[in-house]
Formats: structure tokens, sequence, C-alpha cells
């Protein structure tokens, strides 16, 4: 129901630009772009129509995670979201794919050696090695052709066929677009439906990394539809990762915000671990009007008085009622008309 969630989104980073906080927006259903053009910042879209690729076996420099190395950390990411192509895996079937992935990066002379992710430093040039780049990587068709070699490995080729050589294989490609911007929308629209999970998931990673790279920078991700990152279609791996960057992305000096519209989907995984997890870490919350069997699901993860059980049911379009820390307050959001036209 269309109450209002992303205009409080939009108007939020509106004023987060003015303050010079830097922002990466993933948009699943193309309804930032008025808000990117006003505050001059950049659209990047991916899908059948584009060419700005983006190959999600990149490594950055800036990909490390504390106390593991680049692959490890690389590796934990593909497993999610091959999961979320391959549907449920076995410990065992984990292991063989994560096996073909060491070896699709070992043919590209990455190993679990941190220094292999640099390129060979000339003689004479006593400069900081140079990380690796884009066209160092491989891509997914260099999977997919060690998934063929084998037979037990081959339903997961087939799988990848959309991915190489059909419908999506804007996937197969190198990274052909910098980062370097301060307000970026990630425009995942035309995967569709079924396929946008894909896009979200990529931009996620890539999004976390430029906020890994400099704690002293204040900055936002907003994740839209985040349920189909934590709800019952993705899987452990991928909601984990999104929790994760809930619970630390203050010490890298961010904020994430998540808008989600089916609050039962966002408990569906899991029992509801990770919605749960994510809504005890974030330090403000705004319900938006919800029908009776949504306020039944949502007093079990937060505590809603009995009033504030009735009031949410008729909270009219662009009413919320926050929750600040231990205070829980209804408000209004309200956009001037010059910040109206900026955002829709
Ligand atoms: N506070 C507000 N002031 C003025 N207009 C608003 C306000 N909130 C929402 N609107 C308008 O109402 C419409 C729906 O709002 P919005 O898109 O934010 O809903 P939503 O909750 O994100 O819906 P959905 O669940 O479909 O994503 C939009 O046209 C928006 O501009
Ligand atoms: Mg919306």
């Amino acid at each position: 129901m269309a109450l209002g969630k992303s205009f409080f989104v939009k108007l939020l980073a509106l004023r987060y630009r003015l303050l010079g906080i830097e922002q990466f927006i993933i948009d699943p259903d193309r309804e930032y772009t008025k808000l990117c053009e006003s505050v001059g910042g950049t659209i990047i879209k991916i899908g059948p129509s584009s060419n700005t690729y983006i190959n999600v076996l990149d490594i950055r420099e800036e990909s490390i995670e504390e106390e593991q190395g680049y692959l490890a950390t690389k590796l934990a990411k593909l497993i999610g979201f091959f999961h979320l192509i391959f549907g449920e895996l076995n410990e065992e079937e984990k292991a063989i794919l994560e096996e073909k992935i060491i070896l699709c990066y070992q043919e590209k002379g990455i190993t679990f050696d941190d220094n292999s992710l640099y390129r060979q430093k000339k003689e004479n040039i006593s400069s900081k090695p140079i990380f690796k780049e884009s066209k160092d990587m491989p891509i997914l068709e260099d999977l997919f052709e060690i998934l063929g070699r084998e037979e037990k490995t081959k339903k997961f080729q087939t799988k990848l066929i959309p991915f190489v050589k059909g419908s999506l294989k804007f996937f197969n490609q190198h990274t052909n677009v910098k980062m370097d911007e301060i307000f970026i929308v990630a425009d995942v629209y035309e995967l569709g439906e079924d396929n946008l999970k894909y896009g979200m998931y990529l931009f996620t990673e890539i999004f976390w990394d430029k906020i890994k790279k400099n704690r002293e920078v204040k900055k936002a991700i907003y994740l839209d539809e985040v349920w189909r990152l934590i709800g019952v279609t993705s899987n452990k791996e991928v909601a984990s990762f999104i929790y994760k960057i809930f619970k630390t992305i203050r010490k890298y000096g961010g904020s994430a915000i998540a808008i989600t519209q089916d609050i039962s989907d966002l408990f569906s995984l899991e029992n509801g671990t990770y919605g749960k997890s994510i809504l005890n870490n974030s330090s403000m919350k705004a319900f938006f009007s919800l029908e009776e069997e949504n306020i039944l699901l949502l007093s079990q993860y937060t505590n809603l008085s009995e009033k504030e059980k009735i009031e949410i049911k008729s909270l009219k379009r662009g009413e919320c009622l926050m929750f600040v820390g231990e205070d829980h307050i209804l408000a209004k959001i309200e956009a001037a008309d010059f910040e109206k036209n900026c955002i829709m």
C-alpha cells in the first residue's frame, strides 16, 4: 500500500544531501530518478538495455573484512549469491561449489595469499603495489566452463546458462563503470520481478565496500524492498550479510535504511531471525498504517501498546508511528513545495 514510505525516505535522502552525506540507493522500482537528477547524482543502471556492466566476481581493494583475506571474504559473499541462483544447497554441494570458485580464481592467478591480488611490481619502480583491476578478474563464463568439466557440477552449469548466454548475460562482463560519486542510485528495475534480488545483492556488496573505504566520511545506504534479500526467497548467507551491514555500519560512519512493505515476508526466513535482528539493531523505526494481521505479527517483535495498535491502523498517508530509542512518537511527514518538486 502506498502510504508514503518511499516519500519519507526520498525526503530524508534529499536533506542528507544538503548535509553532505554520501548516499547509495538501491532502487528496484525506478522511482529515485527524479531525486537523483535534482541533487546531481549518478544513476547506474544494469539490465538488458544498459551497457553498464558490473562483474559479480570482482574483488576490490576495499573488499577486505577484518581477520579474513580477500578470497575468503569474497567466497562467503559468492556462496550467498549463487545460493540465490541455485536454490537450496546442501553442505556437500556448497563444498563442491566453493572448490570450483576457488579454482576459477586460481586460474586467474588469484589465491588465498593476499599478495596474489596485487600486480607484479615492476623493477625500479618504488611505488606502492597496484591492486588488480576489473579485467584481471574472472567472469561468470570462466566459472561456467569449470562447472561443465565434471558430471557432478553440470546441474550448476545449466542454471548459469541465462547468466552467461541468455537473458541475463549482462552479468557476464567485466566491470566498466567507476563508482566514485557521492550520490548513486542503482537502478535494477529492468531485471524484472524474479531477478531483482541478484542486482540488489550485487549493488549491496559494492556499496558496502564503498562504505568501508573511509570511516571519516558520513554515508548512508538505502535498501528499498529489503524483503527480497532477507525474506523467504533469499537465504541465510545473503540475509546474514544484510544483517551484518545493519550491525556494523555505524562504526564506519554510516547508516543503513531498510524499507519494506511486507512485514510477514520480513519474518519468514529462519523463524524471523534476520528480520528481528535488523529491527533490533535499528535506532529508528517508522511504521506506516498496517492491517490487523500485520499489527499482530509486529507486536510479537516490538513492544506496541494497545493504544498504539489502534493508532497504527488509522494512520493516513504520510503519517507514521516512530520508535526512536525508547520513545514512541506519532509523526507526520511534511515536505516543503520545493522539496516535493525535487523528489516527485
Ligand atoms: N508526506 C507526504 N506528503 C505528500 N505526498 C506524499 C507523502 N507521502 C506520500 N506521498 C505521495 O503518495 C504517493 C505514494 O507514496 P510512496 O510512494 O512514498 O508510498 P510507499 O509507501 O512507498 O508505497 P509502496 O508500498 O507502493 O512502495 C506518492 O505519489 C507520494 O508522492
Ligand atoms: Mg515505495
